[in-house]
């Protein structure tokens, strides 16, 4: 039984197309993918292959022109949106283009909690991002500072703890190690997969870089020219 429900799909996309109007080419060309529950799910691909907006349509950051996407087996327009926001959280490839400059960090990590739930008492919101510093390892004297007053991998970081704070059970990765130097994302990677691990969050994780997909994936899905061509468990982890 655990085991069968640890192989569920959150996500299937049948026979997905979708085509912006000023290519010749569909971005999404009849994509058919299983994306698995509680899993490091992988997707590799050159760049142009369509791998960011398969991010975007699955989570319904954009629309699709056919096909069907099912989210935990209900077809996903029957899905109250702000639900799924919560449960379903987007990382994307650049910190800086991802948080207001204006910000702290505080107010970053504070921003999300307080959008969606009054505090029950004074201190759960801040237990809860003391929490998040700690498993991200982010040295308090951050949360008083500027975006622009960290680096690259550091604010990564943050934008990950600000995604993780409200405590969603799916999370995609667009390329987030990509504007880091190899010595970072490195550092970032052995992190990030920690935290997946102990807290059963399940992964969309993009990238082209071969060595992270292998650090990392429980499934690899290979994409060229808008479809998949591959997709299989692997062994690399496990
Ligand atoms: N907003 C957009 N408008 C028009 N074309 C787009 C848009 N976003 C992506 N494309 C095109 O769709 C194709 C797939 O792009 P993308 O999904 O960004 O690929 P990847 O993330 O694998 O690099 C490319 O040909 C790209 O130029
Ligand atoms: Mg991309």
């Amino acid at each position: 039984m655990t085991a069968q429900f640890k192989m569920a799909p959150r996500f299937e996309l049948i026979n997905v197309s979708k085509r912006y109007l000023a290519n010749q080419f569909p971005a999404l060309d009849n994509v058919n993918l299983v994306i698995y529950e509680k899993k490091i799910n992988t997707l590799m691909g050159k760049s142009g292959c369509g791998k960011s907006t398969l991010a975007r349509v699955l989570m319904s950051l954009e629309n699709f022109d056919s096909g069907e996407i099912l989210y935990r087996g209900k077809a996903m327009n029957s899905i109250p949106i702000k639900e799924f926001r919560k449960k379903n959280q987007v990382m994307f490839q650049d910190p800086y283009l991802s948080v207001n400059p204006y910000f702290t960090i505080r107010k970053i990590l504070w921003e999300p909690l307080l959008i969606n739930k009054k505090p029950a008492h004074k201190n759960e919101f801040k237990e809860k991002v003391d929490h998040l510093l700690e498993l991200l390892e982010i040295p308090a004297s951050f949360l008083d500072r500027y975006p622009s007053e960290l680096s690259g991998g550091q604010l990564q970081r943050i934008v990950l703890a600000r995604a993780l704070a409200l405590a969603p059970e799916f999370i995609v990765l667009d390329e987030p190690f990509s504007s880091l130097d190899e010595i970072m994302a490195a550092r970032l990677i052995h992190c990030f997969k920690n935290i997946f691990t102990q807290l059963e969050i399940g992964v969309l994780f993009i990238s082209h870089h071969l060595n992270h997909v292998k650090f990392l994936a429980d499934y690899v899905a290979i994409m060229e020219k808008g479809r998949i061509i591959h997709q299989e468990p692997t062994n690399y982890t496990n």
